[in-house]
This record gives structure tokens, C-alpha cells and sequence, in this order.
């Protein structure tokens, strides 16, 4: 790709337009608001002296790197001039629909657009649109510029070329990029994790354990080993005919719930929404949730280095 235009900058946005930056590929990140654009520079900024202090760039990529990365408020124009289009906007369908209508005039035709949605489905996005067959989902996980897993999903018009000039370019910038045979809701990842969280949120709703001790099951447990191994070769090294009796046994006890606990409603309710309000199952300080995501991306940094 000689030129890609990531649209929103967002939590998203911005990570991915810092990854593709980071591999040299030029890229613009555009916005509606200016102040967006700001924000997101200052981060990206701040990511990557980040990177030069752990020593995993040196002061010349990092400079190297913002040098690739431009930003604009004419998203329009930006995306004309790019063979790939990275739409990382509002989880909104109608805002979508908009954006896309709004590119399908301007761009050419052979230009691919790839969306970040995590829950519309491709034929959902494209239920409007004049070239289905250049529209793919590419879902990357926050934060994108570290979290090496995308899920590449290919809809029933998108074309094999598409896709695989799409599976081509993940790789390049750095990425372990997956292809869905289908285009299911939640796609694999976030499926995954939903079985997951909705246990957690029944564990702590029976008080089988308080909540630090159930995040700990994970990160000092089997999500540790996830990391190497992934559930089904898990299911291999253990016997299946294990796992066969682990399924038959647990799951009559495992919670089947539609929706959520109603502590969570209750939460909710009461406008604790985790760290975006201070306050969720645990209770942050502003200085926590900083030091926390600082944490979380020098981790993910160093998790990167040792499975090279
Ligand atoms: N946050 C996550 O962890 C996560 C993970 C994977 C996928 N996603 C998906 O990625 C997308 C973006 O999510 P986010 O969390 O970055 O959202 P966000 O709210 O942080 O950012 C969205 C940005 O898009 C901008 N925007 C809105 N409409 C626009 C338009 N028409 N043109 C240009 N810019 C516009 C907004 O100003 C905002 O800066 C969503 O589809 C979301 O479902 C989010």
C-alpha cells in the first residue's frame, strides 16, 4: 500500500495509524474534530518515547515514525489519495452508512475500505453501498499498535483479492492477522471473551470469590498459558476425552444467563462505569488508571520482545 487513511482517532484509530506509521507505510489519520487529532498526536507521541525508553526504537525511528504519520480534519481528500481506507469510527451504523456514501463518490473504486467494527456484520455495513466487493472488516484489539491479533472478515461479495492484499498488509506492519470463514457477531475473539466475562461477572454475583482473586484465576492461570497455547491445542495436550468429561460436567453448571448480573445494571445505574468514571467493580484514582495503562502497554511491549 503506498498510502493508508485511518478514519476516527479514537482509542482505535490512533493506535492503528501509529502501527502502520511504525512500519514505514505513509499513513494519514483523519477526524472530524481537530482537538481528536490533538489528542491522539500527543499520545502517539507519548507511546513511542515510551518504546525508546524501554529500548524496543531508537530516537530516530520514533522521529522517523512521526515524520510517516499526517493528520487532517478533510477525510474526504485524505481517503482519496489512499489505496486503503481504515474506518475506525463511532460504533454507530447510521454514522457508517453515512461515511461510506460519502467515500463511495469520492474514492476509486479499486480503493479497499476496511471497518474496526466490533459487532455490525460486513452485510450490515455494506447494505448500501455501490462496491460491496471492496468492503472488508479488519478488527484489531486495543491497543492496536501492540495486540498482534487481527480478525480479517471477508463477506459473502468481498473479493479474494481484496482479502488477500488485506491478510498481505497486516503482515507487513507487523500483525498475526486471522481470516473468519464466516461473518459471525463478535467474530472469534470477543466471543471468547464473552463466555468468559459473563462467568466472572456469575462467579461474583454468587460470591465464589472476591474479584481481585477471580481476575487473578485468569492472569496468574490459564491466561497466562493462553498466551502460548490457545483453548482447542490446550484441549489436545490435556486429552479430549477429559475436556469431553470437563464440558459434560460443567456445563449444566455454568451460567446460560441472557443478560447481565444485576449488580451490573445496578452499577450502571449509578453511573459506575469502570475507569471512565473512577468507579466500576473496583475503585480507581486518576493516577491508577494512568499508571495502569502505562503498565499495561510497557508489558504488552516486553510480552512482544520475548516471543520474538
Ligand atoms: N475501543 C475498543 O476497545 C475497540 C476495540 C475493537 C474495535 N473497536 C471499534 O473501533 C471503532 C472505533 O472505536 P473507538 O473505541 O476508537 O471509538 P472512539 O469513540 O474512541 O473514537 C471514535 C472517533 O471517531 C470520530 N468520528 C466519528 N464520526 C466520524 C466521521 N464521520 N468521520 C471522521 N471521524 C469520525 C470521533 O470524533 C472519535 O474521535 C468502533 O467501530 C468500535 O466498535 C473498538
Amino acid at each position: 500500500m503506498k498510502q493508508v487513511t485511518v478514519i476516527g482517532s479514537g482509542v482505535m484509530g490512533h493506535g492503528i495509524a501509529q502501527l502502520v506509521a511504525q512500519a514505514n507505510v505513509p499513513v494519514v489519520l483523519t477526524d472530524v474534530y481537530e482537538s481528536s487529532l490533538e489528542k491522539a498526536t500527543e499520545l502517539i507521541t507519548a507511546n513511542l518515547a515510551m518504546q525508546v525508553e524501554q529500548q524496543a526504537i531508537s530516537e530516530s525511528e520514533k522521529e522517523r515514525t512521526l515524520m510517516t504519520l499526517s493528520t487532517s480534519t478533510d477525510v474526504i481528500q485524505s481517503a482519496s489519495n489512499s489505496d486503503l481506507v481504515i474506518e475506525a469510527i463511532s460504533e454507530k451504523l447510521d454514522l457508517k452508512h453515512e461515511l461510506y456514501e460519502k467515500l463511495e463518490e469520492a474514492i476509486l473504486k479499486e480503493t479497499i475500505i476496511a471497518s474496526n467494527t466490533s459487532t455490525f456484520s460486513l452485510e450490515a455495513l455494506t447494505k448500501n453501498v455501490a462496491h460491496p466487493e471492496r468492503f472488508i472488516v479488519t478488527h484489531f484489539f486495543n491497543p492496536a499498535q501492540f495486540v498482534p491479533l487481527v480478525e480479517v472478515v471477508k463477506g459473502n461479495k468481498t473479493t479474494e483479492d481484496v482479502a488477500k492484499r488485506v491478510m498481505n498488509f497486516m503482515e507487513q506492519v507487523g500483525k498475526r492477522p486471522i481470516l473468519l470463514q464466516k461473518d459471525v457477531p463478535g467474530f472469534i475473539a470477543n466471543r471468547l471473551q464473552a463466555a468468559l466475562v459473563r462467568e466472572a461477572f456469575h462467579l461474583l454475583e454468587e460470591g465464589v470469590a472476591d474479584a481481585r482473586s477471580i481476575d487473578l484465576a485468569v492472569t496468574e492461570g490459564p491466561g497466562l498459558r493462553w498466551g502460548f497455547s490457545g483453548p482447542l491445542e490446550t484441549a489436545d495436550f490435556g486429552g479430549l476425552d477429559i475436556w469431553k468429561s470437563v464440558v459434560e460436567n460443567l456445563a449444566p453448571e455454568l451460567s446460560a444467563k441472557q443478560q447481565v448480573p444485576s449488580f451490573i445494571d445496578a452499577a450502571i445505574e449509578n453511573g459506575n462505569l469502570g475507569t471512565k468514571t473512577s468507579k466500576g467493580i473496583y475503585s480507581y484514582s486518576d493516577e491508577v488508571i494512568q499508571s495502569r495503562l502505562v503498565e499495561r502497554d510497557e508489558y504488552l511491549l516486553k510480552m512482544s520482545k520475548v516471543r520474538q
